[in-house]
């Protein structure tokens, strides 16, 4: 039995949450773990699940996550499948649902795409790593949600214990 785990990730934070539940796949299950950018030709049937995570970067997802989705809707409609969205609006307790996260419940109106469960988790605000426009722009966006606004600092907002929590429910979703 395989499952198909797979991000569109930026800096890196939705790597790292991806790869978090990957590691939590245990027992017969064998997991296959990619970066949608460079992906392999998979049959995407061969499955008996598949988790697409994706981040927000100015209020989209990325591009090729949506085409991803958009070309593969129908068989992922037949299948277990997952939904990992990554935001850092998403480190308020109440944007951390796929109702409540304006990005998540706005691309899940627009897309044939309907996920078996959906996960919405805070990423990290990484001022260090940015270009001085991105960091300027981050800046304004935290100081207009109450969040941190002091350049020099790199922090983490996931929840790992959520993260924890959603592999378990994956791992139960393609163990049925
Ligand atoms: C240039 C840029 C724009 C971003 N825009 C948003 C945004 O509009 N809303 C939001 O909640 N988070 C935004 N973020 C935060 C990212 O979603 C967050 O840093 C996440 O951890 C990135 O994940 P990744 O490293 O997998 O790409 C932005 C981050 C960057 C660098």
């Amino acid at each position: 039995m395989r499952a198909l785990l797979l991000y569109s990730s930026r800096e890196g934070q939705t790597k790292a949450i991806v790869s978090y539940i990957a590691s939590q796949i245990q027992g017969d299950i064998k997991v296959d773990l990619y970066n949608l950018d460079d992906m392999p030709e998979v049959n995407l049937a061969d499955y008996k699940g598949i988790l697409v995570g994706a981040s927000i970067r100015y209020g989209h997802f990325s591009k090729t996550f949506k085409a991803f989705i958009d070309r593969n809707s129908e068989i992922l409609n037949q299948m277990p499948s997952a939904f990992v969205s990554v935001s850092l609006i998403a480190r308020k307790a109440e944007k951390q649902s796929p109702q409540t996260n304006s990005y998540t419940h706005k691309y899940l109106l627009s897309t044939k795409w309907q996920p078996t469960i959906c996960g919405v988790f805070a990423g990290a605000l990484r001022y260090p790593r940015y270009t001085w426009l991105d960091r300027v722009m981050i800046q304004l966006i935290m100081k207009m949600t109450g969040g941190e606004t002091d350049s020099s600092k790199d922090v983490e907002y996931t929840d790992w214990e959520q993260v924890k929590r959603f592999s378990a429910d994956f791992a139960r979703l393609i163990s049925k």
